[in-house]
């Protein structure tokens, strides 16, 4: 049925918008110079044969007692080693998983979940109020918080499970798709309030029962719903600033709502952090010539993605999304509203009553996610975020305060250093502070505070000279080594003369995956060093270090578009994908890999049209938690005509460990 396609807007993965236009180098004029160490991609993507700079991390770390970087397989003893047989490329619209392994779709869209429990309705009849209390669309980010780990327990039979809602699918949340939207307005105000219910993040209290099933706890005081009108509090150095001003808030300290919440990051002391990516596409801003802080992150000029400031009620909570001026002052209207979006949202997951959190320390830009660093009693805490969009940046932040772990909190979070990644072409790196009064971020400079420069976080990376990357996606760091790896996931509009070490394609149709090792350790320091883990593509591409094949795909580990990356808890990293279903590479997938010797199996493949994306465990890696994001052919349920996002929980027959 035609109405329950999504439009190309709901699902193109270049959503994106390329708003950097800033020239800062490239390195394409001093690749010949020093060639001694490298990291080489071979293949059939691009160019044959294309020859850049970077270090082997696995030479240059003295855990070098189990590394194994001749290409050979980890000992079975190994606690990352891959021990399931590798899965098939498919197209059927179905959770493929290796043999000796189930898979089961949990928590679909519009499942009850608080308040009256309405039911989901599959002809798309349920209304805004009901989505408010029913689970969000759009799976995406996602962790799963023991239930007594407040108390030091770690129990992988009871928890909360957080998960973001990214964004919609007009098509099927409504009977017979959106009212109004073609047109650009106006849109039924129910309709809106539905769709801006479907978004947020949800808290799921579930518990296993003795026979091995997952259900959700109806009834728990956990159970609750954040959405894109929940209130919330904004935090850190943008507090307060003139350009947070809005007519809800004229002190600038709160604001409503968080959206396009892409991944997250559990922090070290069990809260949940929300990332606002594509939120610039919620917005419109006529005004000629638009603020910087908009003009920057792709506001669009002459209209936006679902109409909701054209709402037929006229409501406040929706009309705000058109942030043109029109009031005699900030305080009168909605000119600011978009600078209340781009942050990190800190949820307490334990705290049902308790208001969401903006950080602003932490940057405004199209947050990917953000992972955190292990908390390191009596040092700072930081944790790494990337701006995914093409050519846009990978950010550092270093609190001021220590971490202790009796104490540690949000607060943590609102005052520290950000810093922006730039890589050099030898393979090292400098993270490069953003600071108000340093490195041309002044006054004559064209900022004048703090928060100006955390508004403008994409304007201030711009000036200090931050390396220009591949859609930096999710970020992961290895429990084992402590290495920091980030997904880039392509990037269609680089060209060949704008290579540059880390991201050496162009254009990079297939992206790849790179990791750096903090000097000394330290995930304080502000200079690193980098390699490429992988190239992404067909069979036949190579990753080469030092000139010795250390991957070379093949049709049990072929992929495009790494997106979501974790290390569970034994140090296996999990990739997940987000690119087109085209042949060769057919759904989107999950794999394992191992860190050790970069060796990658095929875990999971999606249904049709899906994206993969969201990985928790148990602490037992016993249970996985896997989300698939917009399923296009009637999935999970084949007899209704109406697809719906879903988290699917995949489990060992003989309850054994995850990829083990
Ligand atoms: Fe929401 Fe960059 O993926
Ligand atoms: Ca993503
Ligand atoms: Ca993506």
């Amino acid at each position: 049925m035609n109405e329950q396609i999504p439009s190309a807007l709901d699902l193109d993965p270049d959503f994106e918008p390329v708003s950097n236009t800033s020239d800062n180098p490239t390195f394409t004029s001093v690749l010949s110079a020093r060639l001694q160490r490298r990291t080489l991609m071979k293949g059939s993507v691009g160019a044959a044969l294309v020859g850049i700079m970077g270090i082997s991390l696995a030479g240059c770390s003295d855990d070098d007692d189990d590394n194994n970087s001749s290409g050979g397989g980890a000992s079975d003893e190994s606690p990352t080693n891959l021990g399931f047989r590798a899965v098939n490329v498919s197209n059927a619209n179905q959770i493929v998983v290796p043999e000796g392994y189930s898979a089961k779709a949990f928590v679909p869209s519009g499942t009850p979940l608080t308040g009256n429990y309405p039911a989901y309705l599959d002809d798309g009849t349920n209304t805004g109020a009901d989505q408010e209390n029913q689970v969000g669309t759009h799976h995406d980010g996602m962790h799963f918080y023991p239930i007594d780990v407040k108390t030091g327990g770690n129990s992988s039979s009871e928890g909360l499970l957080v998960l973001n809602h990214e964004y919609i699918n007009q098509s099927t949340l409504h009977p017979s798709g959106p009212t109004g939207q073609s047109t650009g307005g106006p849109r039924p105000s129910d309709e809106v309030r539905k769709e801006v219910a479907a978004h947020g993040v949800s808290v799921i209290h579930i518990r296993r029962d003795e026979a091995g099933e997952w259900d959700v706890v109806f009834g728990s005081a956990f159970n609750r719903r954040i959405t894109g009108a929940t209130p919330m509090e904004i935090r850190g150095p943008a507090r307060g600033f003139d350009k947070l001003i809005t007519a809800y808030s004229p002190d600038a300290t709160r604001t409503r709502g968080t959206l396009n919440n892409c991944a997250h990051g559990p922090t070290p002391w069990n809260t949940y952090l929300a990332a606002e990516e594509n939120w610039a596409g919620y917005f419109v801003n006529s005004d000629d010539p638009q603020p910087r802080e908009h003009e920057r992150y792709g506001v669009g000029s002459t209209g936006n993605r679902y109409y909701w400031h054209t709402s037929d009620g006229n409501e406040d909570v929706y009309t705000r999304f058109d942030a043109s001026i029109q009031g005699a002052s900030a305080a009168n209207d909605y000119r600011n509203e978009p600078n209340n979006f781009g942050w990190m949202v800190e949820i307490d997951p334990f705290a049902p009553e308790s208001t969401p959190q903006k950080r602003t320390a932490l940057g405004r830009f199209a947050h990917e996610g953000v992972i955190f660093a292990p908390a390191v009693e009596g040092e700072p805490v930081v944790c790494y975020s990337g701006d995914d969009a093409r050519f846009e940046y990978i950010y550092k932040f270093v609190s001021t305060q220590p971490y202790y772990a009796t104490t540690a909190g949000g607060y943590l979070l609102n005052e520290g250093t950000l810093y922006v990644a730039k890589f050099n072409e030898d393979g090292s790196g400098e993270w490069l502070p953003l600071v108000y009064g340093e490195t041309g971020l002044t006054d004559s400079g064209g900022f004048i505070s703090q928060a100006d420069v955390l508004v403008n976080t994409r304007l201030a990376a711009d000036a200090v000279g931050a390396t220009r990357m591949d859609r930096p996606e999710w970020g992961a760091v290895d429990p084992r080594t402590g290495e920091v790896y980030f997904t880039l996931t392509n990037n269609s509009n680089r060209t060949e003369a704008d290579t540059d070490a880390a991201n050496p394609l162009g254009p990079n149709p297939t992206g790849h995956i790179i990791r750096w090792l903090e000097r000394d350790k330290d995930y304080t320091a502000t200079e690193f060093d980098w390699d490429i883990f992988v190239f992404a593509g067909e069979p036949g591409t190579e990753t080469v270090v030092d000139g010795e094949t250390l991957v070379e795909l093949d049709d049990s580990n072929m992929f495009n578009s790494p997106d979501g990356l974790w290390f569970d808890y034994n140090g296996r990293l999990w990739i997940q994908t987000d690119g087109s279903d085209a042949p060769p590479y057919q759904n989107n997938m999950m794999l394992a890999a191992n860190p050790v010797n970069r060796e990658i199996k095929r875990f999971f493949v999606g249904p049709v049209g899906a994206e993969v994306t969201g990985v928790a465990t148990t602490p037992d890696s016993k249970t996985m938690f896997v989300n698939i994001q917009h399923p296009r052919e009637f999935w999970p349920d084949a007899s209704v005509e109406r697809s719906r996002d879903a988290t699917v929980i995949v489990t060992r027959d003989d309850g054994g460990v995850i990829g083990a």
